[in-house]
C-alpha cells in the first residue's frame, strides 16, 4: 500500500483556502467538512492525515518528519527559515511585511530607532539591509498602538486591508515585501517516498506555478 501523506495545515483561513485548492485538484476533502473541535483528520482510505496547528508549528512539525507537508504564510517562514524545503507559491493568503508609524515619524532621523514587531528576524534582516543599526521591540501582537503610545518609533508588521494601520492613525512608510501562502516539504521525506512529488505536482498544475522553489 502507498505510503500515507501527512499534511500541518495553518488554522483557519489558510486551512480553508487549502482544502478549497486541493478540491480543485480533484483530491475529495468532504471527510474534513463536519469539523468539530479535531484537529486531526484521516481520509477514508487512509492516505492522507491532515494536522491542524498554529502557523510557526507547522515548521516544526515539518522540520521534525511528523508531517511530510506543510502549508504556511511567507510571514512564518520568514521567522523559521530551515529545516525544510520550499516547494510552491500558492498564491492565496496574499498580504505583505511593512514598515509603517505615525505621521511624525521620520525615517531619514538618525537616531537609533525602536521598532517594535512580531517578526524580529524579518525586522533585522530589513535594517540590516539599509545598513542601519535598531533597537527591536519584540511583541505578541496588537502591534500598532507600540508607536501610538510612544514604545516604539516604528514597526514591522503585516498589513493586508491597511484598515488596521488606518484605524490607529498609522501609515505605510516603506512596503519590504510580499506574503503570501507557501508549500514546504520535509526534506528526507520528498527523497523517501515517491508519491510526495505526484502529490505535489497536481497542486502545482492547479496554481500554475512555473518553476519549483527550493531553498
Ligand atoms: C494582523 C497584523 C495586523 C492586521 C493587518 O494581525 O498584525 O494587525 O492583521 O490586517 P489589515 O491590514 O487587514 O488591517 P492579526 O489579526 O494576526 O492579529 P495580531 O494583533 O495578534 O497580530
Amino acid at each position: 500500500m502507498a505510503e500515507q501523506i501527512t499534511i500541518a495545515l495553518t488554522k483557519g483561513r489558510i486551512e480553508k483556502d487549502t482544502v478549497r485548492l486541493l478540491e480543485k485538484a480533484g483530491f475529495d476533502l468532504s471527510f474534513m467538512a463536519d469539523k468539530g473541535r479535531n484537529l486531526i483528520f484521516e481520509s477514508p482510505d487512509r492516505k492522507f492525515r491532515f494536522l491542524l496547528v498554529k502557523a510557526p508549528d507547522v515548521t516544526t512539525y515539518v522540520r521534525h518528519g511528523v508531517a511530510d507537508i506543510g502549508v504556511v504564510g511567507k510571514d512564518v517562514l520568514m521567522e523559521h527559515p530551515t529545516g525544510y524545503l520550499e516547494m510552491l507559491d500558492l498564491n492565496f493568503g496574499l498580504c505583505k511585511f511593512s514598515l509603517a508609524s505615525t505621521e511624525d515619524y521620520n525615517p531619514n532621523d538618525h537616531k537609533r530607532k525602536r521598532i517594535a514587531t512580531k517578526y524580529p528576524t524579518v525586522a533585522t534582516d530589513f535594517f540590516n539591509r539599509k545598513g542601519e543599526d535598531v533597537e527591536i521591540i519584540s511583541i505578541q501582537g496588537s502591534v500598532e498602538i507600540a508607536p501610538v503610545i510612544g514604545l516604539a518609533d516604528a514597526i514591522v508588521d503585516i498589513v493586508e486591508t491597511g484598515n488596521t494601520l488606518v484605524a490607529n492613525g498609522l501609515k505605510v512608510y516603506e512596503d519590504i515585501c510580499r506574503i503570501s501562502a507557501r508549500l514546504i516539504v520535509n526534506k528526507a521525506a520528498l527523497k523517501n517516498n515517491p508519491e510526495l512529488m505526484s502529490f505535489i505536482r497536481r497542486i502545482e498544475a492547479i496554481v500554475g506555478n512555473e518553476e519549483v522553489a527550493f531553498k
